[in-house]
């Protein structure tokens, strides 16, 4: 493998940005290990772009399956270069009060746990290879606030602390960044503006920007909220 090839893992590749970015990475000659839920999308992508890329049928709410996709993964492939906890989910809208405590769990679940999962099985063999970049994405609404998706809201402030607090505790030639990838068209995009989504960039659209920026990312970005520089990223 040539040294500006990259492992990069990405959670959340079933559709929407994980998906986009995948194909992107793939394109550009690098290799990509990702997962999702839905096993239909998980078969049908392994099928379209075969080995060296893997795709496995993973929650990340559940640390055991992660812990098991890990261990399969760094033994084939070893620690990642670039990790990226994409998976994501969003509450239907409505007012906190209305959400009930199963909603609020699984945005709790998916997008922090999720990546915590992520990190602590990826990250400590990364360490040991003392070399990565670790990429939570947050969000807008990581930095901003809403009404009608204040548990979402809530687990993207946590993830810009959970993040910086990472960057602290890494070795100087690794880094971790919390990301505003910006707002794209996808499902997650449509469950909250509705009709009005279809006027922000397709995920290939946004991929083309925000892979490139990706790829340069390194150790002097460690504990840096970005954005990825795309229209609509600061709205
Ligand atoms: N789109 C935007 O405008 C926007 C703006 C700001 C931030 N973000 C952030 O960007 C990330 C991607 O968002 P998106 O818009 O692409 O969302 P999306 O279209 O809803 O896709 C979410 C992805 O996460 C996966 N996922 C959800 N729960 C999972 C779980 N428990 N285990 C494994 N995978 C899981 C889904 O696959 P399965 O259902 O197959 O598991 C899917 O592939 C999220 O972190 C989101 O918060 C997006």
């Amino acid at each position: 493998m040539s040294p500006n090839q990259k492992t990069v893992l990405i959670t959340g590749v079933s559709r929407g940005l994980g998906r986009a970015m995948a194909e992107e990475f793939i394109r550009l000659g690098h290799t990509v290990l990702g997962c999702g839920r839905s096993e239909k999308e998980i078969r049908q992508l392994q099928k379209q772009v075969g080995s060296p890329h893997d795709f496995a049928v993973v929650d990340v709410t559940d640390d055991e399956q992660v812990a098991a996709w890990a261990k399969r993964i760094l033994k084939s492939h070893g620690a990642p270069d670039l990790l990226l906890n994409n998976a994501g989910h969003i509450n239907r809208n409505a007012r906190l009060w209305e959400i009930s405590s199963q909603e609020f769990s699984q945005v709790i679940d998916v997008n922090l746990k999720g990546p915590a999962n992520v990190i602590r099985h990826f990250v400590p063999e990364m360490v040991k290879r003392q070399s990565g970049v670790i990429v939570n994405f947050s969000s807008g609404w990581g930095r901003s606030t809403a009404a009608e998706v204040a548990p979402y809201c809530a687990t993207k402030w946590a993830i810009e602390g959970l993040t910086q607090a990472l960057a602290q505790e890494l070795p100087p030639c690794m880094a971790a960044v919390p990301l505003n990838p910006g707002i794209i068209n996808t499902d997650m995009l449509r469950s909250c503006f509705g009709g009005s989504a279809s006027s922000y960039p397709t995920p290939p659209e946004w991929a083309k920007v925000a892979v490139p920026f990706l790829l340069k990312l390194g150790p002097s970005d460690n504990g840096r909220p970005l954005t990825v520089p795309i229209r609509g990223a600061n709205d």
